[in-house]
């Protein structure tokens, strides 16, 4: 029996599952003073985005072995303190990158047709057929920030639609032009994505290098009307600057999942603008991701607790996204 916390929602049936064999305590969204007081006798932590594990939080806890990253993202952990302490960290990305590229169409689309505006209108009992006209994806150029695990998936997507794609990412290589080439991405440099794009999707990793990458400079690179959808971290775009960009006419939209402050009660600025659409980082949050990740979650605990100590877990299916930046 394993001393398990779980720090954010994963699928109930998971939960469920574990509590039939394990001590599980869970404590979803705890903030750093409530996940301290309640880690010290853990040995495994559950989480995903929305808590952050810093070192004084692992640190509460000396029998911790195990994290399990239910998702994707690292920005919320002190990944410096997990490879000092030789803790085994497990990452399950793939099936939320099924459901994060597939929102990332839906916002697309949401803006490009102007879906929330003529729903508004409709319930209202306008009939605002001829002030409700949109634009094609078909035919336009999509533009990848971070042509990686979701990042190309959103691609493969976008060549199906019809559109022309391209991508750029950290570490270009003629392996990875070629891993982009099959999925109808070209691989390109990201000022050329900036400029060329129609629509441009944004899913890198939040990290020092990322950190506000789409600043002021990068969005006065891009086409006069295009379209921003950002599904990979608040922190990756200047908001700021990109409301300036939207009141001054130069993008015609935005769709935002992931925000510069978010929780519970946090509004963005941008919410005063009519054109963005704003999601509360659900980009992961379908049935069928959350149930898939359960399966994993149970799967790599089963798997941790027969192995020798000290031996490395790995979720065999994972593909990390290492390709991007
Ligand atoms: C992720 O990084 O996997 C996503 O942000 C989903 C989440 O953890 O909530």
């Amino acid at each position: 029996m394993l001393k398990i916390l779980i720090a954010s929602s994963i699928a109930p049936q998971a939960i469920e599952n574990l509590q039939v064999q394990h001590d599980v305590v869970c404590a979803f969204g705890a903030q750093d003073g409530l996940l301290q007081s309640l880690i010290p006798d853990r040995q495994v932590l559950i989480f995903r985005s929305g808590v952050q594990i810093t070192a004084e939080v692992m640190a509460a806890a000396p029998d911790l072995q195990l994290l399990i990253r239910a998702g994707s993202g690292l920005d919320n952990l002190d990944v410096d303190y997990v490879r000092r302490h030789g803790l085994k960290l497990v990452r399950i990305p793939e099936p939320g990158a099924k459901a994060v590229a597939e929102l990332s169409f839906a916002l697309m689309l949401t803006l490009a047709r102007r879906v929330l505006e003529a729903d508004r209108l409709t319930r209202q009992g306008r009939w605002a057929k001829h002030e409700l006209t949109g634009y094609l994806l078909t035919g336009k150029v999509l533009g990848i920030i971070g042509a990686g695990n979701i990042g190309s998936r959103v691609g493969q997507m976008g060549a199906a639609w019809g559109m022309e794609v391209l991508g750029c990412v950290e570490h270009p290589s003629p392996a990875a032009e070629a891993r982009l080439r099959q999925r109808g991405i070209r691989l390109a440099s990201c000022e050329e994505v900036l400029a060329a794009a129609d629509y441009l999707t944004i899913h890198v990793p939040l990290k020092a290098s990322t950190r506000n990458m789409i600043d002021a400079t990068a969005l006065a690179r891009m086409k006069p009307g295009a379209f921003l959808v950002n599904l990979a971290r608040g922190g990756v775009v200047d908001e700021a600057a990109l409301y300036q960009a939207l009141t001054a006419g130069r993008l015609r939209g935005a769709g935002l999942d992931v925000h510069q402050a978010e929780g519970e009660g946090k509004i963005s600025p941008l919410a005063a603008l009519p054109n963005v659409v704003l999601t509360p980082h659900i980009g992961a949050s379908t049935f069928d991701s959350q149930g898939e990740i359960g399966t994993r979650v149970i799967e790599t605990i089963n798997a941790f607790e027969v192995e020798a100590p000290g031996s490395a877990v790995e979720d065999p299916r994972s593909t990390a996204d290492r390709v991007a930046f």
